[in-house]
């Protein structure tokens, strides 16, 4: 298993697995998580920095993508999701992999920080806290502590509201 920056070529790999991970029983139904990547890819938040594959062999079996949301209307702060691998490869440390991957980008580039939406005990294990608790609020309260953000640099982190980047809708 190798992990690399996605290219456009990757894409029908990376919507097939995005389909088989967000499925919700009835295969012929396409999961909102696919056109949300198909808008992603096509918008201009869209960083290919931040859009990652885990491979197995030549098989896209994993990826994650983050894109640029902002705070406050004005600092950029990157949103992580959607996180997909592929069923038969889950529960052997490839979302872990795709994780450390997006970071070590985000450290290399002097990020301050990312935010999710996600499963608070899947994301803690990553060093995710309660956005609300460093001042980044969601941009629906109900969210709670869902919305997380990993902190890379506390003294540049923004506060304010988030929004994510446009295909999000919110
Ligand atoms: C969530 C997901 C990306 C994890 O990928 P993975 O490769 O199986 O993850 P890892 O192997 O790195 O980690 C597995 C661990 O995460 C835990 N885990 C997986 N999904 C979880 C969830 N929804 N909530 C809490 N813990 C979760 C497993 O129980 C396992 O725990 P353990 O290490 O204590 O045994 C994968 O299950 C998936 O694609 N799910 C469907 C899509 C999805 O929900 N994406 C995330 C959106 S927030």
């Amino acid at each position: 298993m190798h992990v690399r920056q996605e290219v456009f070529d990757d894409r029908a790999g990376v919507y097939a697995v995005a389909h088989a991970a967000f499925a919700s029983g009835d295969q012929t139904i396409e999961p909102v998580e696919v056109g949300l990547l198909q808008n992603l890819f096509d918008c201009p938040q869209y960083d290919p920095d931040f859009s990652m594959i885990a491979l197995d062999e030549e098989a896209v079996i994993g990826h994650v993508i983050a894109s640029w949301g902002s705070v406050g209307g004005n600092y950029p702060l990157l949103g992580l999701g959607p996180l997909a691998v592929a069923p038969e490869y889950q529960q052997r440390g490839v979302g872990s992999i795709l994780m450390q991957a997006i970071h070590d980008r985000a450290k290399e580039r002097g990020l301050p920080g990312i935010v999710l939406l996600g499963h608070i005990d899947y994301y803690r294990r990553f060093g995710y806290e309660p956005a609300v608790s460093h001042g980044i609020l969601p941009s629906d309260p109900e969210w709670g502590d869902h919305f997380m953000v990993k902190v890379l640099d506390a003294d540049k982190l923004p506060v304010g509201p988030y929004r994510y980047a446009a295909p999000f809708g919110c």
